[in-house]
């Protein structure tokens, strides 16, 4: 799908973003690992800013998102909360941040819609300080068998409904990477990935 087509797509879904909140089953994941962000972040694909509720640590935040929609609902959103924020509309896959910018990087929900996820992961390498943390929630491949195979099966229709693939091993993307894994957790029939990294000392 086209670049001008998937953002058309995140623009319509903002509102539904930015109602869902407690309400969605997402929350928990949320609660159990983006309180551990620290310092400067960098949230990518930062969405309607449903993060912004568990940092309680963060002294500023940077966030990123291609959906003009979405940033307006985050701009929103950031007024209730103490830490200084940026917005940025861009695609974080073709932006550039200067080495060691931030403590922490963030990301939920947006491995599944990048063309070249290895490579955002290397960005984050870059971006965060040596040693500084990178939070992923992820959703991807089940590691029940029956579940897997119809997520491979509507891959396809997923990526052309929603933009958003089903099917991606988060965990063996990020194993695959120059970053440490602290700590992986798993929900959902493994369809749900909660990962705790840190970049390497370089
Ligand atoms: C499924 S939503 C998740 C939003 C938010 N992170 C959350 O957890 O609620 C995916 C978000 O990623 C953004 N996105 C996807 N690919 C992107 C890219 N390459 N660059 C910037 N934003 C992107 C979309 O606009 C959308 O806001």
């Amino acid at each position: 799908m086209d670049r001008k087509s998937l953002i058309r797509k995140f623009d319509k879904q903002a509102k539904k973003y930015d109602a869902r909140r407690e309400k969605d089953n997402t929350y928990r994941f949320r609660k159990r690992i983006f309180p551990e962000a620290e310092g400067h972040v960098l949230e990518v694909a930062v969405g309607s800013g449903y993060n912004f509720a568990f940092y309680s640590e963060v002294s500023e935040l940077t966030g990123v998102d291609f959906s003009g929609e979405m940033l307006k609902a985050a701009a929103a959103a950031s007024k209730d909360y103490p830490f200084t924020t940026t917005l940025i509309q861009a695609d974080v896959e073709s932006m550039a941040f200067d080495a060691d910018s931030f403590d922490t990087i963030v990301s939920s929900l947006s491995f599944c819609a990048y063309r070249e996820p290895a490579k955002v992961l290397e960005k984050f390498r870059k971006w965060c300080r040596p040693e500084g943390k990178i939070l992923l929630m992820e959703h991807g491949i089940s590691s029940n068998k029956f579940l897997s195979g119809i997520q491979r099966l509507v891959d396809p229709a997923a990526v052309m409904i929603v933009g958003c693939h089903q099917n991606r091993d988060i965990s063996g993307i990020v194993k695959s990477s120059r970053l440490n894994i602290l700590r992986e957790e798993r929900y959902l029939a493994g369809s749900m990935y909660l990962i705790w990294a840190e970049t390497d000392s370089r």
